[in-house]
């Protein structure tokens, strides 16, 4: 097998690439220096040289709160960048695999979020993903689009590191516990996304998640808890630290593929760390 994988230096492709190796796989691990997917030009040349199988679209603008100011370079990026693959796959006649988000829904239901649920985007980054989900919609008809949330995992910075590094230099921690969500091992989400593609699954749209929900407290809390740091976790309001993106309040997926309790992958994430 033949993949072009975006997005291959961030936080899932860092875990997932090496999984890749792991099955035998051939793939072509890039970022936004060696194959930026929002120049077409470039996109087309090189597309026109390989043969492929499966495109793995992890490529993204990942930050919330600039996307605020920066809409069009989010916009550029999650659109216009999946515009480009989805007709790129297309045209090679490939699957692709699109990781979207929990942000495409506005947070208001009190119960999980189903695959047929109305998406109602309510910060620019989750407009601009959704964006990207009409595009493979539009020109695929082999095509997984992965909503998920909350990732972290090894090689990159991601809240968990983060939340040791705090750990190490304060007692106290304000967390705004604003969100209820499903934290979510980038290594589970790999071994589910590997699956899809060995087993052929039926194309569509999945959601995959840890199973439970958590807030940002809770996650961290369970953080301090497990690694035995001596640290209390305040809960604050939206309102005490304003931050540029409203964030989807309920964001919890009724998962297509269940993966572990948030709690176990933690556990099993935060071993020798
Ligand atoms: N992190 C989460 O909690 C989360 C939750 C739900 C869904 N997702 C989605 O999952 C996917 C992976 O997320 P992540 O957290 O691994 O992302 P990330 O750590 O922010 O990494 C983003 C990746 O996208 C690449 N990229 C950015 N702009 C590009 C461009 N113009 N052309 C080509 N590559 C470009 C980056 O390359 P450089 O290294 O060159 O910058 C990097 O490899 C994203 O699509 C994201 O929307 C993430």
């Amino acid at each position: 097998m033949r993949i072009l994988v975006t997005g291959a230096t961030g936080t899932l492709g860092q875990e997932l690439c090496p999984m890749l190796d792991a099955q035998g796989w051939q793939f072509w691990a890039t970022n936004s220096k060696i194959f930026d997917i929002t120049n077409i030009k470039m996109v087309n040349e090189i597309m026109n040289k390989v043969s492929l199988d499966f495109i793995i679209h992890l490529a993204g603008y990942t930050n919330i709160d600039l996307a605020e100011t920066h809409k069009t370079e989010a916009f550029k990026v999650n659109h216009i960048g999946t515009k480009n693959l989805a007709k790129i796959a297309k045209k090679h006649d490939v699957p692709i695999l699109y990781v979207s988000t929990d942000n495409v829904f506005d947070g208001e239901k009190s119960s999980p979020y189903d695959v047929s649920d109305k998406t109602n985007p309510i910060n620019i980054y989750g407009q601009s993903k959704l964006k990207g989900e009409e595009e493979i919609l539009k020109h695929c008809s082999k095509y997984y689009i992965i909503r998920t949330g909350w990732l972290y995992g090894s090689g990159a910075k991601n809240y968990v590191d983060t939340m040791l590094t705090f750990s190490m230099l304060r007692r106290e921690i304000s967390v705004v516990d604003d969100q209820i969500g499903n934290p979510t091992w980038t290594r589970d989400l790999s071994e589910q996304i590997i699956n899809i593609m060995k087993e052929n699954r039926p194309y569509g749209t999945y959601h995959i998640s840890s199973t439970g929900q958590a807030g940002w407290a809770d996650f961290t809390k369970k953080i301090f808890e497990i690694k035995k740091r001596n640290v209390s976790v305040n809960s604050i309001v939206e309102s005490d630290f304003p931050r540029p993106a409203k964030r989807p309040k309920y964001c919890v997926l009724n998962n297509t593929i269940e993966l572990p309790n948030w709690e176990e992958s933690l556990e099993k994430y935060l071993i020798g760390k």
